[in-house]
């Protein structure tokens, strides 16, 4: 099953850069277009639409302190919105649904880039077709790294490897199935990384970083690397959304809801010439989940004998004691509840249609607040993302597991709200005041208005 390599999206490269007071802005340009790619080789052709003509699109590596401003042209004939996740971007420029770019258009983006280094990804968020588009191939990586990071020695290179996860589906033509307008949750037939279904990445047996980003329409993962013998390997767990845990989480899988990230190093050394297999153990729960065939399958690692490069293979012990946690509060600020009302996903009854209801939160900037979010009804899976913010994930009640320990070695910008559990989060509401949302990000619910926003008010001086 595992027959072509792993494709590597291109490196996004500055058109131009300027230095205003000893600030550096790098200009990109990207244009989201159409075109074609042969999933099939014996069937037609897909009808994809990528950032510059690739899905994914381009990689960024952009480094703390650098300011980027990307001009989006849209030649497609989709409304187009782009949304930096993971990003504390102003708000002129978050990808608020209605602000999109039509056909013969191009918007520039701002970004400050001033967080620490982490794995984040832009991918489109245009009103109602949000789902449409990221199926389609608009969404990319996009990493800022920092020279903190850079000091510890962590698998750099070809030896840090980011992994778009998705499940896709084709018709008998070879081109995608429809998703667009419908309410209900998506589950594809087809496993792919990096627009590859089911790839295979040879590697060399030492240690490598791979940067885990689950980009499904609704589709949660729990991924291992399995052994020929079928033991789950152990490995580190080394960041999540927002970047370096204090220190690696040893594990052996990681539950990822839609659009979390993990980073993980696997030491291949003890492989040489062996396969390993990256897998999928999520069980998908509830009435209206199609069970296709190898969807625990993701992809293969073939490992050679001999290895190029032996620098870059550390993980030391303490990555980043800097983490910048929320101070503990007490008290519950906020209550969600994330659920079905007619014919629309809600949040505290109110979908994102209902423009006079839908600001739900108004924390000072600067302060802290306590979130309880709710699953109060489905079916299907509410990962929940708030813009602008990092938080602090404080428990996990009302289902199978509490707080895994990886998902409280660091910050994250979303968390997964399984059938009947309660998550509460902690954040610190900055640095920037304004409008911003929190959403669903099962792409289904959000383009079906589960969605609200918050806003951030001025502090008077
Ligand atoms: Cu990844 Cu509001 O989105
Ligand atoms: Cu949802």
């Amino acid at each position: 099953i595992f027959q072509n390599p792993l494709p590597l999206a291109p490196i996004a490269t500055p058109a131009s850069s300027t230095n205003v007071n000893g600030q550096q802005i790098d200009f990109y340009e990207v244009t989201i277009e159409p075109f074609q790619k042969q999933i099939y080789p014996d069937l037609g052709p897909a009808n994809l639409v990528g950032y510059n003509g690739v899905a994914p699109g381009p990689t960024y590596y952009v480094k703390k302190g650098t300011q980027t401003v990307i001009r989006y042209h849209n030649n497609h004939t989709d409304d187009s919105v782009v949304h930096l996740h993971g990003s504390a971007t102003h708000t002129p420029w978050d990808g608020w649904p209605s602000d999109s770019i039509a056909l013969g258009q191009y918007k520039d983006y701002y970004y400050p880039n001033d967080q620490n280094a982490r794995s984040i990804w832009y991918h489109d968020h245009a009103d109602g077709i949000t789902t449409l588009n990221c199926f389609r191939g608009l969404i990319g990586t996009y990493i800022i790294y920092d020279p903190e990071e850079d000091k510890l020695n962590l698998p750099t290179g070809k030896y840090d490897v980011p992994l778009m996860i998705t499940d896709k589906m084709y018709t008998d033509s070879g081109d995608l199935v429809s998703v667009a307008n419908e309410s209900e949750d998506f589950v594809g037939d087809i496993m792919e990384v990096n627009g590859q279904p089911w790839p295979y990445l040879e590697v060399e047996p030492r240690k490598y970083r791979l940067r885990l980003y689950n980009t499904a329409t609704s589709r949660p993962l729990d991924i291992h690397v399995e052994q020929s013998n079928g033991d789950w390997l152990d490995f580190q767990v080394i960041a999540s959304d927002s970047g370096l845990f204090g220190s690696p989480v040893n594990s052996n899988q990681v539950t990822m809801g839609m659009a979390e990230r993990y980073e993980i190093v696997v030491d291949f050394s003890a492989f040489a010439n062996q396969n390993l297999t990256l897998k999928n153990a999520f069980a998908l729960s509830g009435p209206g989940y199609p069970q296709f065939d190898n969807m625990d399958l993701v992809m293969s690692f073939v490992v050679g004998n001999s290895v190029n490069d032996w620098s870059s293979n550390e993980v030391p012990s303490t990555l980043n004691p800097n983490i910048n946690w929320p101070e503990d509060r007490d008290e519950v600020d906020h209550t969600f509840r994330f659920q079905r009302g007619d014919n629309v996903w809600t949040i505290n009854g109110v979908d994102f249609d209902d423009v006079n209801n839908r600001i739900l939160a108004r924390p000072p900037q600067g302060s802290t607040q306590r979130w309880r979010l709710v699953y109060a009804g489905g079916p299907g899976y509410h990962p929940v993302h708030v813009h602008l913010v990092d938080f602090k994930i404080l428990s996990r009640t009302g289902g199978s597991r509490g707080v895994l320990p990886y998902e409280s070695a660091g910050l994250k910008d979303i968390v997964l709200l399984e059938p009947g559990e309660t998550v509460d989060i902690e954040a610190h509401y900055g640095p920037w005041n304004g409008l911003y949302m929190f959403h669903c990000h099962n792409l289904r619910h959000e383009d079906s208005m589960m969605m609200a926003s918050f806003n951030v008010t001025r502090l008077e001086t």
